[in-house]
């Protein structure tokens, strides 16, 4: 299992697993794809979709929490994402699945976590309040884990 890079750690850990799981299901997806292990294929693509919703609510019930004050467009990006990975589900479906269209949508959530999660990272740290968000995340996302 492969580390999250540096520049994509929020500091809130139970996001940072919830990250790296999306990355290790792109892999997995894309390596099915390639070797057509459709079976396989259809798997992951199920996984990053539930997982997707799982995530975002995270996400989003955390910053209402610490009164984060982006909630509103940050809610709009995971939405924009999750209308995109139902395109590739059904892609995925049809088996037409093109690669490129997995490495476009894991460049865009990757540049989503680079710079929308740092910044209420980065509210977080300022406000004071790090320590208690890994905490309630700690505890309420555990039972999320995949
Ligand atoms: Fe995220
Ligand atoms: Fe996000």
């Amino acid at each position: 299992m492969s580390a999250l890079p540096d520049n994509l750690r929020t500091e809130i850990l139970t996001f940072d697993l919830h990250h790296r799981w999306f990355l290790i299901l792109f892999r997995h997806l894309e390596e099915n794809v390639q070797a057509e292990r459709w079976g396989f294929a259809d798997w992951a693509c199920e996984k990053v979709g539930r997982y997707l919703q799982v995530h975002n609510g995270c996400e989003e019930h955390s910053m209402q929490r610490f009164q984060y004050d982006r909630v509103d467009e940050h809610k709009r990006a995971h939405q924009h994402f999750v209308r995109r990975w139902a395109g590739i589900s059904d892609d995925t479906a049809k088996r037409r699945l093109e690669l490129r269209d997995v490495a476009d949508f894991r460049q865009s959530l990757v540049e989503h976590i680079g710079r929308d999660d740092q910044r209420y990272s980065d509210y977080f740290e300022r406000s004071g309040w790090l320590l208690q968000a890994n905490n309630v995340l700690w505890r309420d996302g555990l039972a999320l884990m995949p």
